[in-house]
This record gives structure tokens, C-alpha cells and sequence, in this order.
């Protein structure tokens, strides 16, 4: 019987994956991939929460799996899947959402984001959207949610709402852990250093598929800091852009704060900004090379999610009969 532990997370295939998605989740999945049980799946259930372009929303959810495999996770050591060909995870929503409270859900910083920025469509989908994700994260009993610091507060809730469940019931559930790497965990944009890098503003968001000459002109253009000091040095409070070009040098290099500071000592931002680059580019270019030609081969694609699909739902159905039962549901 495998005795490993079990790893578990997702990305919604709203935009294209971007060094944020990489350095706070993906890298971390692909580093213990020998060590766990492997989950991971394109989240379109949840991408719907805000309209999409379906054309678009289905190519993206084929360049994300390419792009998974790409990145490292090899479909035989990972359950690749995409999240809507595994229907226990909407079936499982439901019932958590009869277990989570209006007044958890209305603390959640995301929807209280996605609200603020989509206004004119405020749905009952976003509201209940940690429902969804907790039904995603229980289902597959993990040990570990691999996650950015932004999704810590998700990850908390499932744990809450599991804990309620069990007490009511029994131990259906175990209850995860966040699982968030030491560098990464947090990358700003590099044209916004107080906010996190994200797909809404481009300028200051490197792709892992864009080319490396765009990716060269972004960190160039990155914003430093106002101050005349003109040093590489980590201080988040007084200098964040510099802080965050360190963290993304410091999570592509595995060099330390001080290595770095040691390294750019006397050099001024102007040689320290594209060596960040240089650094990212050959990060990105091996998974770029190698997401292009795995993404030539539909054939191939299929396979690899159809049979995650299998195994998923087999390993999630386990669980959603248990929860049946236990509610009180008549057996099939
Ligand atoms: P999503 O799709 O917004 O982001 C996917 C992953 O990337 C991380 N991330 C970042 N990390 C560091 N710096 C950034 N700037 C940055 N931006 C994004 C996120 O923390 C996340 O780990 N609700 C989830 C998707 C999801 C999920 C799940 C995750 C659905 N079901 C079950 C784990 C388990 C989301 O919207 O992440």
C-alpha cells in the first residue's frame, strides 16, 4: 500500500501562468514530487466566477496543463487533471456550502478584491468560491496544500469548515495544512511593488511563455525605490521594489539576502535589475521550449488528462460517499 503523503493544489486558468503562480506554487509542487501523493488541476470550475471568453478559457486550460508538465511534473509521479471532469468536486461544494457561514465567506480579502473590482457582477459563485475550494482540497484527504501567501486565508477556512464538519459527524476529513515556500510566497509587480503580481496588470507581470527580450524590458523597467541610495539591499518597509526583485533573484537563484547584497555591493540598480532578468529568462526558457512542443501534441494532452481524471474521480469518490452517508443521503 503507498504510505506516502498526499499533496494537493490548483490554478485557475484565467490568464496565463506568470512568475507568481511559478515561484509561490508551482516550484514548490515540482521540488516534492518524489516525497507525496501528487493532485494538481486546472481550476476552470472556479475561473467562471468572473466572466470569461470560452474559446480562450479552453485553450488555457490545455497551455496550463502543458505548462504544468513543462515546469516538471511528470503525469506519471502527478494526478494531472482538469477540475470540471472530476463532478465530485461540484457535488461536494454543495454540501460545504451548507457548512460555511454568510459571515466567513463575507471576511474572505478575495472576494472582497474580485467584488471591488467587478462590481457590475457580484455573484453568488464568488461568494461561496472557498466552498468550491474546499470541496477541491478535502476530497483528496492531503496532508499538504501547496499554496502563495495569498491563499493561506482559503486554506484556513477548508481547515475550519473541516473541523466543523468532523465534529458533527466523525473524522471524515483530515484537516490540511498550508504549505507555503520560505522565498516566493509573495511576489509584487514590478511595476506595483505594493500589490502582488498578477495578470491585471500586465506591464509589471512576466508570463512564463513570454520572450525573453519582453521579459529583459520589464525588469528593466521595474520600479525601484525613490530613495538616493541607489543599493541592493533588503529592507520591505523602506525600499519594496528592490525587496522584491531580491525575493525573485533569491527564489530563481537559491542565493541568500546577504549573498545578493554581498554580490551587487557598489553596483547601483542599473546592473542589478537585469541581471534579475537574466536570471528569470533562463528559468523560463527550458519550460517555455519545452511547453511549446509538449502543447504541439494534442494527442498527447488528452491522455494525460483523461487519465488524471480517472484517477481523481476514483480517489474523490471515496470521500463524497463517505460525506453522503453521512448527511444522511439514500446510497445509489
Ligand atoms: P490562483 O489561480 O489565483 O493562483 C494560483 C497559485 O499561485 C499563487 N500566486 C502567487 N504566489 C506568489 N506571488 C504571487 N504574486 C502570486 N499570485 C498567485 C497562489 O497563491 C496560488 O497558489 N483559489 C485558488 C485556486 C484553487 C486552489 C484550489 C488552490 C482552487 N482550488 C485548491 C489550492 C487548492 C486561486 O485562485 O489561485
Amino acid at each position: 500500500m503507498d504510505e506516502k503523503k498526499v499533496m494537493l493544489s490548483g490554478i485557475q486558468p484565467s490568464g496565463d501562468l506568470h512568475l507568481g503562480n511559478y515561484l509561490g506554487a508551482i516550484k514548490n509542487w515540482v521540488e516534492r514530487t518524489d516525497e507525496f501523493d501528487n493532485y494538481y488541476f486546472m481550476a476552470d470550475l472556479h475561473t467562471i466566477t468572473v466572466r470569461q471568453n470560452p474559446a480562450d478559457l479552453r485553450r488555457r486550460t490545455l497551455e496550463q496543463l502543458a505548462q504544468y508538465i513543462a515546469c516538471g511534473l511528470d503525469p506519471e509521479k502527478n494526478t494531472l487533471f482538469i477540475q470540471s471532469h472530476v463532478h465530485q468536486h461540484a457535488e461536494l461544494g454543495w454540501v460545504l456550502n451548507c457548512y460555511t457561514m454568510f459571515g466567513e465567506l463575507s471576511r474572505m480579502t478575495q472576494f472582497k478584491d474580485k467584488s471591488a473590482k467587478h462590481k457590475e457582477n457580484i455573484n453568488g459563485g464568488l461568494f461561496t468560491y472557498p466552498c468550491l475550494m474546499a470541496a477541491d482540497i478535502l476530497l483528496y484527504q492531503p496532508d499538504f496544500v501547496p499554496v502563495g501567501e495569498d491563499q493561506k486565508q482559503h486554506v484556513e477556512l477548508t481547515r475550519n469548515v473541516a473541523q466543523r464538519f468532523n465534529g458533527l459527524y466523525g473524522d471524515v476529513f483530515k484537516i490540511p495544512e498550508p504549505y507555503i515556500p520560505k522565498a516566493g510566497a509573495r511576489i509584487m509587480g514590478l511595476t506595483t511593488p505594493d500589490s502582488k503580481m498578477s495578470k491585471s496588470i500586465p506591464d509589471g507581470c512576466v508570463f512564463l511563455m513570454e520572450k525573453p527580450e519582453d521579459i529583459q524590458r520589464k525588469f528593466k523597467r521595474a520600479i525601484t525605490d525613490s530613495d538616493t541610495e541607489n543599493c541592493v539591499r533588503y529592507d520591505p518597509a523602506n525600499k519594496p521594489g528592490v525587496a522584491n526583485l531580491m525575493s525573485i533573484y533569491s527564489a530563481v537563484t537559491g542565493k541568500t539576502f546577504e549573498e545578493i547584497e554581498a554580490e551587487f555591493a557598489g553596483c547601483g540598480y542599473g546592473k542589478f535589475k537585469p541581471a534579475v532578468g537574466d536570471a528569470v529568462v533562463e528559468t523560463l526558457r527550458p519550460i517555455r521550449e519545452e511547453a511549446t512542443r509538449i502543447l504541439a501534441d494534442k494527442a498527447y494532452l488528452e491522455s494525460v488528462y483523461k487519465a488524471g481524471a480517472e484517477k481523481a474521480s476514483y480517489v474523490a469518490n471515496k470521500t463524497l460517499r463517505k460525506v453522503y452517508k453521512k448527511v444522511g443521503f439514500v446510497a445509489r
